[in-house]
């Protein structure tokens, strides 16, 4: 009798494992604001339904015109600029919004970025693309193939959103964050623990663009619940695959799906208030860019500080998720404050 395969992709690492080592972080938000007050007339709804049920008071939505490509950019230029080499000779961008459908968009960033010649290529899981190019990213590292990667996370994702549909149209948002990563070993400043990864096509219907449509259609409660769950069950097996206990956490960087579901994931790990990192209320929903954003606006006002240890996790339509752990580096080059 063959053993049942495990459901998620962690592995066992060997002992002297190449991990990702993060370097330098930067983000960027497109200047336009959208506020809930923006919203009520539109969508008959309210502030205080949106702020109570999802946690966002505003997000930021980009110009008619702006592409994903010009927000990778923005974000890649200061994770450059903050990282101690302010170079890369990978480009991995995590996006389910490309500028087009081909080719892919990472090229054309990493050309604007100066960086024409390197390998560069998108990866698309929706909420949970910034840990899947993280994985994607700690391979080409672990291969040899790169010696820093630059992983970018950038979403335009309210281009997918349809403006009359209260139910995502108050929650989706646009944001790039980009980490620069090196190769390392486990239990360095800024080494990130194994990453796992799970998905479940049969529930692609929760939260999908229905074929040969232009819009999201998301069933909310159902997806609310399987954010908690896939979270919480994926974070432990991270958790205990970097050899870690969750009473080691210090801080939750989860995705921003929605202020209740950080609250129920928090008290499921049983992670005390303090310890959940949050900045939903002015970026919203943000996909993929999600993470980076967070994990860049909460070390610049001090939530997130060196040495801390971190939690990351994600999910997303596919269904996706992800988690992984990390040790908040002492970043040596001061950094554009986002
Ligand atoms: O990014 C990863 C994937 N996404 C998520 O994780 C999102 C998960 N889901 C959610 O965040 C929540 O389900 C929502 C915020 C989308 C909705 O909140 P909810 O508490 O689950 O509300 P609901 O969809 O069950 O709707 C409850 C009521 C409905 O009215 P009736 O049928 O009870 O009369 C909706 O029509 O709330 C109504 N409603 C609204 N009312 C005012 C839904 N959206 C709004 C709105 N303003 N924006």
């Amino acid at each position: 009798m063959t053993a049942a395969r495990p459901r998620e992709t962690a592995g066992t690492p060997p002992p002297t494992a190449v991990r990702p080592v993060l370097t330098g972080i930067g983000s960027w938000l497109p200047p336009d604001v959208l506020t809930n007050h923006d919203l009520e007339r539109r969508l008959g709804t309210d502030d205080a339904w949106i702020h109570s049920r999802t946690g966002i008071r505003r997000r930021h939505l980009a110009a008619p015109g702006t592409t994903t490509s010009d927000l990778a950019v923005e974000a890649g230029r200061r994770a450059l600029k903050s990282a101690e080499e302010p170079t890369a000779d990978a480009v991995v961008l995590a996006t389910t919004t490309p500028d087009r459908s081909c080719p892919a968009t990472a090229p054309q960033v990493a050309a604007r970025l100066g960086l024409s010649g390197v390998p560069a290529f998108d990866v698309a899981a929706v909420c949970s693309g910034f840990l899947y190019g993280l994985a994607t990213a700690g391979g080409l590292l672990a291969t040899g193939s790169a010696c820093r990667v630059l992983l970018i996370a950038a979403e335009t994702f309210s281009t997918l959103i349809d403006p009359a549909d209260r139910s995502t149209a108050v929650i989706f948002a646009d944001g790039a964050g980009a980490v620069v990563l090196r190769a390392g070993t486990d239990g360095e400043p800024g080494a990130f623990g194994p990453v796992v990864l799970g998905s479940d096509g049969d529930l692609a219907g929760l939260i999908e663009v229905p074929a040969g449509e232009r819009y999201l259609r998301m069933q909310g409660r159902a997806t609310f619940r399987q954010a908690v769950e896939r979270m919480a069950t994926t974070s432990r097996t991270a958790v205990a695959a970097a050899g870690w206990r969750l009473t080691d956490i210090d801080r939750l960087a989860a995705h921003q799906a929605n202020t209740r579901i950080l609250h129920a994931l928090a008290d499921e790990l049983g992670l005390p208030p303090g310890h959940r990192l949050s900045n939903i209320e002015h970026v919203g929903n943000t996909a993929a860019a999600s993470i980076p954003l967070l994990l860049d606006h909460t070390s610049a006002d001090g939530r997130l500080r060196p040495g801390h240890r971190l939690v990351l996790t994600a999910f997303g339509a596919g269904l996706t998720w992800g988690a992984t752990t990390l040790r908040w580096p002492d970043l040596p080059v001061p950094r554009d404050t986002p």
